[in-house]
């Protein structure tokens, strides 16, 4: 059996590492190769996460870049329909929601190549969001739908799929934090920026809804200029928001704010070193609030849902939005959360590759 595994984005790559290692330890029955898309290019966007996880270089890289989404999801299209011309796998994996797992997923089905996703289900309801299209299209042409947490399950009966070809799995981006607990804790890079231990806070902001536009970004420049006079804020800026912050003419506010710490993305025993000994994380991303909910970190989502229930279900997530008056609210909560109390989702083990890897074999 000939399986292929996708990686485009950043958070893809954290995702696809635990099941590329489950597949190759069964190589007498299985072929494994990745595909990288290339809609992320930069080191630290990408390669940066292919040395420290210990993946292998992609097989095939399709070099494809930043583009408008119809481009981008065309790109890839017309580059992964030639890599499977000359190369047929039997499985396509895909992991979440970027425009590189709807673009792969729709090449291979017409193609006579069927498709895994790994994170199938989740829901944020919110139509707006690009992701949102592609998680619902992706499910729909997948012949296997490999859920992270109970919600996906709830979520594909209500939209009436066959029961029979959905699996509850766990979560693969749980298995690399697992796997990689102690190099993340002796990485250390909290240090180096000059940060004591559960002092400060974390931020990460990408969401074209929060950075694409100048009333969006000033807001949040106000909410971080209060914040960053409670405690220190590191914030690893994406370049779609660094652009944007430039191109609104913002820089020279977002620099001016004391105790904020704008730095460049960073690797992921740096970012996850940073995560673990935050006092608390701000963030408007989706795995974001799943690595803070397994590490019992209070997360403040600055978004108006989460596809992701479990991490509210489980205590540690509170979903605000972009509100400074939610999100002062959400930082007096952080300050007296106790870590204590908290315990990771019992499906999020650090098993979620050998199960699917398991399904697939008996398949
Ligand atoms: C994409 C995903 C999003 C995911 C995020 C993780 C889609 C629709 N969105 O959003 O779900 O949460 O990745 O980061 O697939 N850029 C660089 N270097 C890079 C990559 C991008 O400078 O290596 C810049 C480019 O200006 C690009 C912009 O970032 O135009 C946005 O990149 P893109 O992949 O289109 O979307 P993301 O915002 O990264």
């Amino acid at each position: 059996m000939k399986i292929f595994l996708v990686g485009g984005a950043r958070p893809n790559f954290m995702k696809i590492a635990p099941l590329y290692r489950e597949l190759k330890k069964k190589s007498d029955l299985i072929e494994t190769k990745i595909i990288h898309t290339g809609q992320h290019y930069d080191y630290s966007m990408s390669k940066v996460f292919f040395e420290q996880l210990g993946l292998a270089e992609p097989d095939y890289y399709l070099n494809v870049g930043s583009a408008s989404h119809a481009t981008q999801t065309a790109n890839i299209m017309m580059a992964v329909e030639k890599v499977f011309e000359q190369d047929k796998p039997d499985w396509l994996f895909v992991v979440g929601d970027v425009n590189s797992t709807i673009a792969c997923s729709l090449t291979a089905v017409k193609m006579g190549i069927k498709v895994a996703h790994v994170e199938a289900g989740l829901r944020s309801f919110d139509m707006d969001m690009p992701e949102e299209i592609n998680r619902i299209l992706t499910d729909r042409i997948s012949s296997l739908l490999l859920c992270s947490e109970p919600s996906g399950i709830k979520n594909l009966r209500a939209e009436g799929y066959d029961m029979g070809k959905i699996f509850l799995v766990g979560n693969t981006m749980i298995d690399t934090v697992a796997f990689h607990l102690a190099d993340i804790k002796k990485n250390d890079f909290y240090k180096t920026l000059d940060l004591k231990a559960n002092s400060y806070a974390c931020l990460t902001l990408h969401r074209p809804s929060n950075v694409d536009n100048a009333d969006s970004l000033l807001n949040f420049y106000n909410i971080l200029d209060y914040a960053a006079k409670e405690s220190e804020i590191v914030f690893p800026a994406h370049p779609r928001t660094v652009k944007n912050i430039e191109k609104f003419g913002l820089k020279e506010k977002f620099d001016s704010i004391k105790n904020l710490k704008i730095i460049e993305p960073i690797g992921y025993f740096e970012f996850m070193n940073l995560v673990i000994n935050s006092k608390f994380i701000m963030t408007d991303s989706g795995g974001i609030q799943e690595e803070t909910t397994f590490l019992g970190i209070p997360c403040i989502t600055l978004r108006e849902n989460t596809e992701r229930p479990i991490t509210c279900d489980n205590g540690t997530n509170k979903v605000v939005g972009t509100d400074f008056n939610k999100v002062v609210s959400a930082i007096k909560w952080t300050e007296v959360f106790s870590r204590s109390y908290y315990i990771a989702p019992l499906i999020w083990d650090g098993y979620a590759a050998e199960r699917i890897t398991e399904i697939i074999v008996n398949y």
